[in-house]
């Protein structure tokens, strides 16, 4: 197999006869992204920035250019297995990337924050359940497991947190109940689903969640639960800029969605001139609150 190994491999970087990883930044400047780490951005008004990684390499990048939070998700059932929906992915399959993520960071000394996916079907049974597929993502190197919805899950999220799993919690639309909901839709639009979404949250909150992701909510609803929620961190997705911090699927910040590409993605590659300067440049703008821009990627 052809190779082109960099022939001056910069000091930190990992090489193999494959490629190299790319260095870490200088380490006197990072610091292990943690929870209490994560609270203290929170206060002090800085964004979180996570992005999607499903494999070493680009999650390296990734945590080499800034990125605070990798999400191992479970749209890798779309992005790199071409299953429809997230529906059909397995708990092996999530443990074979969230290895794969967690041996990437290691290799380079990365500091992110890895949350993985627990998937349709994993955690739905029982709390018991639950705990054992979160046991299984955790010992594959995840620091925090997320799960879809509100309500049901409540008890859940106090039994795996109680028994010290750090839990991400996600609200609005949720893709693996992609047909219950009928499609990709804005949620939280009337009254009653923006009642419903904002007792859900403060429950999951309360239940001990330290993460919400928000996805495809109106960025005014998005905001006010960030307000409220001091405690549990907003990410939004289609949420608008008022939350604590934003997440994309890593193709679609590249450029890399083959199909229709959704209001609230914007393609970082165009000028970049790499993928770590793409990323380098999505966490800028989410830093510096120029992304998402309501007028353009939100409702
Ligand atoms: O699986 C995933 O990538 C996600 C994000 C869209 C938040 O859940």
């Amino acid at each position: 197999m052809p190779h082109t190994a960099a022939p001056h491999p910069v000091s930190g970087s990992s090489v193999t006869p494959y490629g190299t990883l790319p260095p870490a930044s200088p380490l006197p400047q990072r610091r292990p992204v943690s929870l209490p780490r994560l609270q203290q951005m929170r206060d002090a008004g800085d964004k979180i920035t996570m992005l999607t990684a499903y494999d070493a390499t680009f999650a390296a990048v990734a945590d080499a250019a800034g990125v605070e939070c990798l999400l191992i998700g479970d749209s890798l059932g779309m992005v790199c297995q071409g299953l429809p929906s997230t529906v059909g992915v397995s708990l092996e399959t999530m443990i074979y990337h969230t290895e794969s993520v967690a041996r990437g960071l290691n290799r380079v000394q990365g500091t992110a924050w890895l949350v993985a996916d627990l998937p349709f079907g994993s955690y739905h049974e029982s709390k018991e359940q639950a705990l054992r597929s979160a046991c299984a993502l955790m010992q594959a190197g995840a620091h925090m497991v997320k799960l879809e919805g509100g309500g049901w899950t409540t008890e859940t999220v106090r039994f795996l947190v109680e028994r010290g799993i750090p839990v991400c919690a996600h609200l609005g639309l949720t893709p693996q109940t992609v047909h219950a909901l009928g499609g990709y839709r804005v949620q939280g639009k009337t009254d009653q689903a923006a009642r419903t979404l904002r007792l859900q949250a403060r429950e999951l909150q309360d239940a001990g969640a330290a993460m919400l992701v928000l996805e495809m909510v109106p960025a005014a609803l998005a905001t006010e639960l960030t307000n409220e929620l001091a405690q549990c961190h907003t990410i939004g997705i289609g949420a608008g800029n008022g939350t604590a911090g934003q997440v994309l699927v890593l193709h679609d910040m590249l450029g890399m969605n083959l199909g229709k590409m959704a209001k609230f993605v914007h393609d970082f590659m165009p000028g970049a001139g790499s993928v770590r300067a793409a990323m380098q440049a999505y966490v800028y703008a989410v830093k510096a609150g120029t992304f998402p821009d309501n007028a353009v990627h939100a409702w």
